[in-house]
């Protein structure tokens, strides 16, 4: 992976943070919260959302801004940018994410069309809507929330890891359309994370995950070497960077079926 140094300052900048409400987003909020930045937290939840802001403007001395969205609603982002009125973003967070799980055809399509709304649609209105203010101030950051499922397809959360390639590679190609621009980004590609996460996909997998903590400490220094992605965890590289590299694609793709059946407690 090419690398390119940066250094990005945090001071008094404003960051918005999807998802922020709990789990691997509410960390980021805390890490840019220690690091001087005001903030725009966003999620559904939004009692979560006001108890974390009230905490972080109390022991950080900063600026916060509540703004609940259920960005599953085509309107949400259109509204979101209304509420954050002409607010200069530097950096913003795209967070906000869930799966489903099981068989294709046994999953609701307005569930798996709800996932591409929160996971890809938002995503993309998002970054259209502050990267113009970015370039033109030549400063910013984007944080992409993929994981590793970014690398490969695993079956049965079929959906979900093609929202995660999805996000991955409009990543790498925007990384490197703005380079020297002043306006870094980077895709954040998690293994399994001990949040909330697997619960609301209604199926708490028993894997060593993890903790949000370290996944975040890691995304803040993968940032600063200026690298398009990183995968938080050695293990995570090993399966997701080396794995899919050296193996052939179709005995990779049964394996995965296979461990996934398991996992899922799906027969066939
Ligand atoms: N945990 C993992 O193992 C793992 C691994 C790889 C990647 N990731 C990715 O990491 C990101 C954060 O997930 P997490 O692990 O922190 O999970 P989490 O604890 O379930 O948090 C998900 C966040 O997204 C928000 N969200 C979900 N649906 C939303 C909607 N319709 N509108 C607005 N906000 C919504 C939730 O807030 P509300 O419910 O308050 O709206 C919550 O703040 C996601 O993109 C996920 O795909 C997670």
């Amino acid at each position: 992976m090419t690398k390119r140094s940066m250094k990005f300052t945090y001071v008094a900048k404003t960051a918005l943070v999807t998802g922020a409400s709990t789990g691997i987003g509410a960390v980021f909020a805390k890490e840019l919260a220690q690091r001087g930045c005001s903030l725009i937290l966003t999620a559904r939840s939004q009692e979560r959302l006001n108890l974390l802001a009230n905490q972080l403007q109390k022991q950080y001395k900063i600026n916060t801004l509540v703004i609940p969205a259920d960005l599953q609603q085509p309107t949400a982002v259109a509204d979101l940018v209304r509420a954050i009125d002409q607010q200069p973003i530097d950096i913003l967070v795209n967070n906000a994410g869930f799966s489903t799980h099981g068989a294709f055809h046994t999953i609701a399509p307005e569930q798996e069309a709800a996932l591409i709304q929160v996971n890809v649609a938002a995503l993309v209105a998002l970054t259209h809507a502050f990267l113009p203010g970015m370039v033109e101030r030549r400063s910013g950051l984007v944080v992409n929330v993929a994981s590793v499922l970014g690398f490969y397809p695993l079956p049965y959360q079929a959906v979900y890891s093609a929202s995660k390639a999805f996000v991955r590679s409009l990543t790498e190609a925007l990384w490197a359309e703005y380079q020297g621009s002043g306006v870094q980004f980077f895709a954040l590609c998690p293994g399994p994370t001990a949040t909330e996460f697997f619960q609301r996909m209604g199926k708490d997998l028993r894997m060593q995950k993890m903790s949000p903590e370290a996944v975040v400490r890691f995304a803040f220094r993968a940032m600063e070497r200026g690298v398009p992605w990183g995968i938080p965890g050695w293990q995570n590289r090993l399966l997701s960077g080396l794995l899919p590299a050296i193996t052939p694609r179709p005995w990779l793709l049964q394996q995965l079926a296979k461990v996934s059946r398991r996992l899922y407690g799906i027969s066939g």
